[in-house]
């Protein structure tokens, strides 16, 4: 396939930028979105050129750091897919392809498709934690948990903490991510101890990081590539409100 990208290129965190176009030829269909940036790459390295910054580390959809806007959409056009798992057989000869950094206040932008997401770990340090001693592993069946809480709290352990329900959401908000890690710890006997305290710190963190609210929009439930639904974030909302009252 012959494409045609337009990226956006920033020198820096103050600088500047704009969409750049390029061409990516011959580019296979069993390329993965990145590898077919890598591939953009060498030929910008070899043209004396200077390479597209952008984020990547596990490429297999656990780490969260690929954060790429393709063609609008936060992690592109395949639903619960991150960028570095989409591949280019989702796209045909002939396409033009945008490519954008997340976009979001609390997400500056450090170079190119690099934004700063140290805002979600200051969220996690307020409190997305459980702080006593556990000690050697415990027996699996020591502390019984019913299957139903044990399955909810997986679920929102899926998060990966990439940041797209904050990219997609129009007020830039963070409830999706902070609710996933509330309700991951607030489902478990372990979590629980510490659970109104928890929630009132990350609530205040996300806040105090330029965090937009939620006006139940469901951009970011759409553009979760771990399929994190905003019933997560009910719960963040009843977990506050109980902690109020105790
Ligand atoms: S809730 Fe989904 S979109 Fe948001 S940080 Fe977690 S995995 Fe990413
Ligand atoms: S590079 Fe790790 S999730 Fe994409």
């Amino acid at each position: 396939m012959d494409l045609t990208l337009f990226v956006w290129r920033q020198k820096g965190p103050d600088k500047p930028g704009k969409l750049q176009e390029y061409k990516a030829k011959d580019v296979s269909p069993d390329m993965s979105f990145l590898e077919m940036l890598d591939e953009v790459n060498e030929g910008l390295i070899k043209e004396g050129g200077e390479p597209i910054v952008f984020d990547h580390d596990c490429r297999e959809g656990i780490c969260g750091t690929c954060s790429q806007v393709i063609n609008g959409i936060p992690h592109g056009p395949q639903e619960r897919t991150t960028v570095c798992q989409l591949h280019m057989r989702k796209f045909r000869d002939g396409d033009t392809i945008y490519i954008e950094p997340w976009r979001a206040k609390a997400f500056p932008i450090i170079k190119d498709l690099i934004v700063d997401r140290s805002a979600l770990d200051r969220i996690i340090q307020a409190g997305g934690y459980i702080s006593a001693h556990t000690g050697g592993v415990a027996d699996a069946n020591a502390i019984l948990i019913p299957k139903a809480d044990a399955d909810v709290a997986m679920d929102a352990a899926e998060c990966i903490g990439c940041g797209a329900c904050v990219a997609a959401c129009p007020n830039g908000s963070a409830m999706l991510f902070t609710a996933a890690k509330v309700t991951q710890l607030a489902m478990l006997p372990q979590g629980r101890v510490e659970a109104a305290k928890r929630v009132c710190l990350m609530t205040e963190a996300m806040l105090q990081e330029g965090f937009g609210n939620c006006t139940n929009h469901y951009e970011c439930q759409a553009a979760c590539p771990k399929g994190i639904r905003v019933s997560f974030i009910a719960k963040l909302n009843r977990e506050f409100i109980k902690a109020q009252v105790l």
